[in-house]
């Protein structure tokens, strides 16, 4: 189902994204905090393949959305996903195009995310991590009601090196504080 906010629509991977996820999926600055890329051309086949058999198996765990703007344009793609539906946890993350970055966009997708894990999934916790040198993803975390509740070192193993995390979470209660 897509979702909009203000200025986005959120909605599904479909087979014909491959071009406008590429286009953001292989830039290397785009990609210098994530665990992946900068894709080839089969890495973003590959990951339209695995989107398509998550939505056929619709289990509900993963939500991954693709960003698209007014204009028709996929600009990025955020992830929700439920760690635990026992303690009710969940966590997202964000991706968008450089020539997209700084009009607010992660800001207002984050806050939708962190409504849509409160109000539609009744989640308890909702959580990101960043890179610590990661500047622009932790203030929109900040932006989104995110608080900073720790610094994990090693987190990740990433490109032939150990990279740190911060741990940002919102409760449901923050919200209404
Ligand atoms: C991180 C990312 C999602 C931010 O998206 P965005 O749409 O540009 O974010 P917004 O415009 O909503 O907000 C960015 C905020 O970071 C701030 N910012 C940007 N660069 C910064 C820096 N180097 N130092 C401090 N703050 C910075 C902006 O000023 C803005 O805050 P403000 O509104 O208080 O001025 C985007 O840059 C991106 O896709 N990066 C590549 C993928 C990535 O790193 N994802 C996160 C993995 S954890």
């Amino acid at each position: 189902m897509p979702f909009t906010t203000e200025r986005l629509v959120l909605r599904d991977v479909t087979a014909d994204d491959v071009e406008a996820i590429h286009a953001y999926a292989s830039d290397p600055e785009v990609c210098r905090f994530m665990v992946w890329g900068p894709n080839t051309v089969d890495d973003t086949q590959a990951f339209v393949k695995e989107q398509l058999e998550v939505l056929a198996a619709d289990e509900g765990k993963v939500v991954n959305k693709l960003v698209v703007d007014a204009s028709g344009l996929v600009i990025g793609g955020a992830e929700f996903r439920v760690l635990s539906a026992e303690h009710r946890r969940g966590e997202f993350g964000h991706v968008y195009r450089r020539d997209r970055w700084g009009q607010g966009y992660a800001t207002e997708v984050a806050r939708a995310m962190v409504a849509f894990g409160f109000d539609e999934l009744g989640l308890e916790r909702i959580s990101a991590t960043c890179d610590p040198e990661n500047k622009a993803s932790a203030r929109v975390l900040e932006k989104a009601g995110l608080r900073l509740e720790g610094h994990m070192r090693h987190h990740l193993w990433v490109r032939g090196q150990w990279r740190d995390s911060l741990l940002y979470a919102v409760l449901s209660g923050d919200q209404k504080a």
